[in-house]
């Protein structure tokens, strides 16, 4: 019996929430480890759509243990109107269903008015963040000033925290960026609030997982964003600013990696990017508007146009690898239907050099590159109530098959539309 990751094989919103939502019933614990409210993953049950940005995809199965991992960082205030939408649905009776690590960081309104700055001023190279204040809460998290659950929780420990954070954050915003200074005492009203609606939820989630696991209970680990947009290993600058491969699932919540037996990549059948950076396989004309329009790419969290463009196997190899990915959930198949001709990266090429494995790390080279593409028949057959792969057409099952070549690891499932019920299963990752 396995423990299982989920994580995204390229930019981000390859459908993780629906897929973890589905594997949900096969778990009893689900936990997110990295990411905030920057993520949007969505959810669709019988036609009924949930957008969930920081409580795990598994919160709509009664009876199941949602956990937010230390490694999350967490806005109080867009957990709880995310907890207060889910207990007005009657999906979260009281505090046992959902836990939040006592030392997860928490984002405060000088981290989301830093990240806007940032992106407004034209401090430094525009990444096209969320505007979330993500990266300035990681960033005091390395730095050691954060506030932690824990110390928004201690009366004592907060007041002196935020006092010491909003001197140094209202010197850089107004000197800096010639901002209105952030005033100390409203947040310490505001975030009181947020305090007392959270105690309940707060708890020691690495030892309450150990003890899950000890009875021999199945985790299931929620990854947001996508393994390009890590901080380590992505297209840097052009990445969040967390840890996104698999291996986060252990720091971010606090279980070691032996307790970790599958990692499911999540893989849409092309590729989307939500903001700025380098997208080799980018389709700037009507295919790609069409993937677009058909894929209804549109951002979950800000509701930005994703950009579009053709599946990339370097992107998927280097998530492989990275991430030691064992089974492949391939999504959006449907997406493709109706396109004559299907193209798939295989490769960059830059004058001589090509590269296959992985995406090289220097930008002014990865822009140099073009992309080598092989061409496969599409077909015209609607795919959505397929149930079983044998009721794909054939031009279909070349497309998975060949995907599965060269990425040389197997598919688990294939997921035909947005809905729980449209899915193909072809492997059980919880059986290891
Ligand atoms: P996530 O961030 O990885 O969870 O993905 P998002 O929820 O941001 O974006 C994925 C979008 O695709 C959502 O609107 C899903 O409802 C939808 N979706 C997921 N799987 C499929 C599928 O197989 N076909 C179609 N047409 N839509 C899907
Ligand atoms: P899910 O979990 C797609 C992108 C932003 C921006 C960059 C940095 O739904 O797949 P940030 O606010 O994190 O500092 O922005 O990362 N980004 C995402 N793109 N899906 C996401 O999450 C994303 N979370 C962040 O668009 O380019
Ligand atoms: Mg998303």
């Amino acid at each position: 019996m396995a423990n299982v990751v989920i994580v995204g094989t390229q930019w981000g919103d390859e459908g993780k929430g629906k897929v973890v939502d589905l594997y949900a019933q096969s778990a009893d614990v689900i936990a997110r480890f990295q990411g905030g409210n920057n993520a949007g993953h969505t959810l669709v049950v019988g036609g009924k759509q949930t957008i969930l940005h920081l409580i795990p995809s598994g919160i709509l199965h009664a009876g199941k243990l949602c956990i937010i991992g230390n490694g999350v960082v967490v806005d109080p205030s867009v957990l709880i109107e995310e907890m207060n939408t889910l207990r007005n649905r009657g999906l979260l009776p009281d505090s046992t269903r959902l836990l939040v690590s006592e030392k997860a960081h928490i984002i405060m309104p000088y981290h989301r008015r830093i990240d806007v700055a940032r992106e407004s001023h034209g401090v430094g190279k525009k990444i096209g963040t969320t505007g979330r204040g993500i990266g300035p809460a990681y960033e005091d998290k390395i730095a050691r000033v954060g506030i932690r659950l824990c110390d928004l929780l201690d009366d004592v420990v907060f007041r002196e925290k935020l006092s010491r954070n909003i001197e140094e954050k209202n010197f850089y915003l107004t000197k800096l960026f010639a901002e209105e200074p952030l005033d100390e005492k409203a947040i310490y009203e505001e975030y009181r609030t947020y305090a007392e609606a959270l105690r309940p939820y707060a708890a020691d989630c690495s030892l309450i997982m150990q003890r899950e696991i000890d009875k021999g209970k199945r985790i299931l680990f929620e990854g947001a964003q996508g393994n390009h947009l890590d901080i380590d290993h992505g297209t840097f600058p052009y990445v969040t600013s967390s840890n996104t491969v698999a291996a986060n699932a252990c720091c971010g919540t606090g279980v070691g990696p032996s307790s970790v037996q599958s990692v499911v990549g999540i893989c849409k059948a092309y590729t989307t990017r939500v903001g700025e950076g380098p997208f080799l396989t980018e389709l700037k004309d009507e295919t790609g508007a069409r993937l677009q329009q058909v894929g209804q790419e549109f951002g979950a969290t800000t509701g930005r146009k994703r950009r579009c463009g053709w599946l990339d196997m370097v992107l998927i190899r280097q998530a492989i690898r990275v991430s030691g990915i064992t089974g492949i959930a391939l999504t959006k198949l449907d997406v493709l239907t109706g396109i004559e001709k299907l193209k798939i990266c295989t490769g960059y090429r830059m004058d001589q050099e090509e590269f296959t494995e992985s995406v090289p790390a220097n930008l002014r080279i990865l822009n140099c590159c073009r992309p080598l593409y092989e061409e496969l028949d599409g077909w015209s057959e609607d795919i959505r109530g397929a149930k079983q792969i044998e009721d794909l057409p054939a031009n279909t099952r070349r497309y998975i098959e060949r995907l599965e070549a060269l990425a040389g690891v197997g598919m688990v499932l294939v997921s035909v539309g947005p809905d729980r019920d449209e899915t193909i299963i072809l492997n059980d990752p919880f059986a290891g």
